[in-house]
């Protein structure tokens, strides 16, 4: 009889990162069971808008339950960008200025921490 196969999430799955291992991942489903984390719908269409893509904010723990639930592994490769201040001009010399959105700071520690 054949092993079980481990179930894996990969939150972060529409992102450039998480796109790679979540199909590598699936081109071995002989051996695991993918399952995607996205953020949008629109995330979700683009990785293949399959079943086992769920869609969640990764900092609202209730939306996150159906995704985690019988998971055996954590793929982490969800990650906030920090956007640049606007008005910066590169001809004034000097160096642009970030900021996260409203929440996003943390956010890596937030998801590996819970
Ligand atoms: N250790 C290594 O060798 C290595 C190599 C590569 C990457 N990494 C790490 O992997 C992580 C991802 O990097 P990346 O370049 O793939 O980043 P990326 O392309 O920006 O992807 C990050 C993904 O996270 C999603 N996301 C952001 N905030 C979210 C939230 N609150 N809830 C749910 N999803 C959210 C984004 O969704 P949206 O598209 O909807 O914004 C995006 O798809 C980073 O932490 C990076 O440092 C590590």
């Amino acid at each position: 009889m054949a092993a079980p196969r481990p179930t894996v999430l990969v939150t972060g799955a529409g992102g450039r990162t998480g796109q790679i291992v979540f199909s590598k991942l699936r081109e071995r489903s002989d051996q695991f069971a993918a399952r995607g984390l996205v953020r949008s719908e629109e995330s979700k269409q683009k990785i293949g808008g399959a079943d086992d893509v769920y869609v969640a904010d990764i900092r609202e723990a209730e939306h996150l339950a159906p995704a985690v639930q019988g998971a055996d592994a954590l793929v982490i490769l969800t990650s906030a960008s920090p956007k640049m201040k606007p008005g910066f001009d590169p001809t004034k010399g000097g160096r642009p200025e970030f900021y996260y959105e409203d929440g996003a700071y943390g956010l890596d520690w937030a998801e590996e921490s819970d």
